[in-house]
């Protein structure tokens, strides 16, 4: 669906998450550890796992039907990425426990807090989806680096389903998104969840030297 607002928007997204993706690469900073794979792997179930509980909390009360199925998918997507990306870690003998999983990261709260139906397509399906795309393909291009197959092949599955999950977010905006006014609110919206991003990254990269994590 054609709609110049959304055009303006995604441009603002895009130079956004450009930024946090060079960061990401982590070649900036020659102080930046590159976990092994054991360890990238247990980073992408626990972004899984809080994506998908965060996602059927939305599902129990959101107002709009459509909307309301789309997130239901979604949440079912990240489960079954999280299936996948637990085997490939058990194959290569890795395990995350519950205490991990039951931590809950600053995104989450902050997604939490978006109660109504644009605020959560705005900062979930459209910008946090739209990170997990750029993020994966930085760490697509690490495993390229690697040569892991096995890898590569489970992350171009996964990476198909991530842009599906932005597109969905992109097409509820292109049908809502009808003002300025509309648009305003989606950049601050935009904005205020890639700031809660770069402030975990910031932490992540800076005091613990690690890059390359992927998104979920
Ligand atoms: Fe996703
Ligand atoms: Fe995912």
């Amino acid at each position: 669906m054609s709609n110049d607002f959304v055009v303006e928007l995604d441009s603002i997204l895009e130079n956004r998450i450009n930024e946090l993706s060079e960061q990401m690469k982590g070649n900036a900073n020659k102080d930046v550890k590159i976990p092994a794979m054991k360890n990238l792997l247990m980073a992408a179930l626990k972004n899984e796992w809080e994506t998908t509980l965060l996602t059927s909390h939305w599902v129990i009360d959101e107002v709009d039907c459509d909307f309301r199925i789309s997130l239901a998918r979604l949440a079912g997507d990240e489960a079954k990425h999280f299936a996948l990306i637990e085997e490939r870690l058990q194959s290569l003998d890795g395990t995350i426990n519950n205490e991990e999983l039951n931590k809950r990261s600053p995104l989450f709260h902050y997604l939490m807090k978006q109660k109504t139906t644009f605020d959560r397509a705005v900062t979930g399906p459209y910008a946090r989806e739209a990170l997990a795309v750029a993020r994966n393909q930085v760490f697509l291009e690490h495993c390229k680096d690697l040569k892991d197959l096995k890898t590569i092949e489970l992350y171009n599955k996964i990476q198909t389903d991530e842009a599906h999950h932005h597109q969905l977010g992109r097409n509820f905006l292109a049908s809502t998104i009808n003002s300025k006014l509309d648009l305003e609110k989606a950049k601050t919206k935009v904005l205020e969840v890639l700031s809660v991003v770069d402030e975990i990254q910031e932490m992540v990269i800076m005091k613990m030297g690690i890059c390359r994590l992927p998104g979920c």
